[in-house]
């Protein structure tokens, strides 16, 4: 029996066995609460990428498909289902490059995508209609500034035309744009990559720039001055090289010094699934291995954010800080016949198992991680939802996202489980997976993934000091691991009713193979 500690916060103990079981103990013990599982981690990306926008937001208002001001009606109520928490926009690599004043009034510049295909950009979705699309959706604002081609003063501009409510001529401007009233910001991230699409820049250089921008875009709302302030999120790390060790010792040391001029209150951390940037792993039609392979990978993900939050600890022990991970997710070679530039994938119960696992990984380290972006929403990469003209489809992932919607901001509770293990080649991977939260309303709740493809596991669910006596919730599971949902059929993969049973004073759950399960426990 092996005892693993995950993440610095040591609130969750899995014991190991190397049996395989086909019974696994699962104990939720709630006399020892973690921390509040920030809803920032379910938050969402948005880039002028493909279809990410043009099509899956925005259709214009003279479509024929259903849309409010221009933004298509069906994906705002399918994303007003999972509670999007703030959706990061406009990029990416674009937002480096994007000018704002090219996206407000009635008159549009068109420019070129240099980084998504060279197409052209209309301009027709800007920033009244991305805060249009965040008011119908029910979510709060993260804001990427352009520090790759921008200036100060631009970034600066774009918060006073968009916060302020003094009569100045930027606030004039938005009020002739339809908004009089000042809008809210509540994220702010000061570049995107700036170690590479942003700029190529040192850590050096860039925490110059950071102290710059800091200091000199302001949100003038006043009612973000004393709650509910726009936290400023700086360029962190991207992946596992080397190089980014350095990276974050240097953004970290230069905020330990700060001095009142500037601030910052997020460091970002990229990192995206892919076993082999050459050679990408196909999204469609593959088999177990390509399974394992990728599960392997994105579980790399835990001990990545652990190396970079022991650097925050020493620079930050109060854990002021929060590890942002705004870009995540599996990244895998580009449909057939699709243009490269737009990043086009489908999306299969791999996605889904591989989905909880990250979100699970996050909730782990809550202490740290307090704001999480899925790359991307719509039509690219990990998406939750692909649309074809009228058409829309709901991803596996996308029904994570649902059944993951209790637990945003649920306190954290410690489960221990025998996770045994699932052997595929030279590659083993924990068998079972699972997290356990209290919400707001003093229910608990809890995730079991079962990674295993082939066994189906029976869970022996209880909680100390206290006798389980139901659980219910909902299980996601699919025919094959390479299962999709498609425009043709599109409930492949959809989510089914599960309860206990109980049994000798404890509940027995039966989980079907390669599943992601969230039930409440009574
Ligand atoms: O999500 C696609 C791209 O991946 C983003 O634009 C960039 O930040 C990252 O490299």
């Amino acid at each position: 029996m092996r005892k693993i500690l995950l993440g610095p916060a040591v609130v969750c103990v899995i014991f190991v066995t190397f049996a395989t079981a086909q019974r696994i103990e699962l104990t939720i013990d709630p006399s020892d609460p973690g921390p509040r599982i920030d809803r920032n981690i379910f938050g969402q990306f948005a880039e002028h990428l493909g279809n990410g926008i043009y099509g899956g937001i925005w259709v214009g208002r003279d479509s024929r498909i259903a849309n409010t001001r221009g933004i298509r009606s069906d994906v705002v109520n399918a994303l007003r289902a999972i509670k999007v928490p703030n959706v990061r926009y406009p990029g990416g690599c674009f937002a480096d490059e994007y000018h704002w004043r090219n996206g407000i009034g009635a008159e549009r510049a068109k420019t070129l995508n240099p980084n998504w295909g060279g197409v052209i950009e209309p301009n027709t979705f800007g920033t009244n209609e991305y805060m249009d699309f965040l008011h119908q959706i029910g979510s709060e604002a993260f804001l990427s500034i352009n520090v790759g081609t921008g200036t100060p003063r631009e970034a600066a501009d774009w918060l006073e035309y968009l916060t302020t409510d003094q009569p100045t001529d930027l606030a004039n401007l938005r009020a002739a744009n339809g908004h009089p009233a000042p809008y809210k910001i509540r994220f702010l991230g000061l570049g995107n990559e700036s170690w590479d699409c942003g700029g190529n820049m040192s850590p050096d250089y860039y925490l110059s720039q950071l102290k710059i921008y800091s200091r000199f875009v302001r949100n003038f709302n006043p009612a973000q001055q004393t709650s509910d302030q726009m936290l400023k999120i700086a360029v962190g790390p991207g992946g596992d090289e080397e190089r980014f060790t350095q990276w974050t010792e240097t953004i970290m040391k230069g905020w330990q010094d700060h001095k009142w001029s500037w601030d910052m209150q997020g460091l970002s951390l990229h990192n995206y699934t892919v076993v082999n940037w050459d050679k990408k792993h196909s999204s469609v039609n593959f088999g177990e291995t390509e399974y394992a392979e990728i599960l392997k990978k994105t579980l790399e993900m835990g001990d990545l954010i652990d190396r970079h939050a022991a650097i925050m600890d020493k620079y930050d022990p109060q854990k002021k800080i929060a590890l942002v991970v705004d870009e995540w997710g599996a990244w895998y070679a580009p449909l057939t016949g699709s243009n490269p530039g737009f990043l086009v994938q489908q999306n299969s119960q791999r996605d889904a198992v591989l989905a909880s696992l990250n979100l699970n990984i996050f909730a782990r380290r809550a202490d740290r991680v307090r704001m999480a972006n899925i790359a991307q929403m719509i039509n690219v990469l990990q998406s939750m939802i692909m649309t074809d003209k009228e058409k829309m489809v709901l991803t596996p992932t996308y029904y994570v996202f649902k059944m993951y919607v209790p637990f945003q901001d649920a306190i954290f509770v410690p489960v221990k489980l025998d996770a045994g293990t699932y052997t595929k080649g030279n590659i083993t991977l924990p068998r079972v997976d699972a997290i356990a939260a209290r919400d707001k309303n003093g229910k608990l709740w809890v995730e079991i993934t079962n990674v295993d493809p082939n066994r189906a596991v029976e869970i022996d669910l209880s909680t100390i000091g206290t006798t389980a006596r139901l659980a219910a919730g909902e299980t996601l599971t699919a025919p094959k691991v390479d299962s999709v949902n498609s425009f043709e059929k599109p409930n492949t993969v959809t989510p089914k009713p599960i309860s206990a049973k109980a049994q000798n004073g404890k509940l027995s759950l039966d989980l079907e193979p390669r599943s992601v399960t969230v039930v409440a426990v009574e």
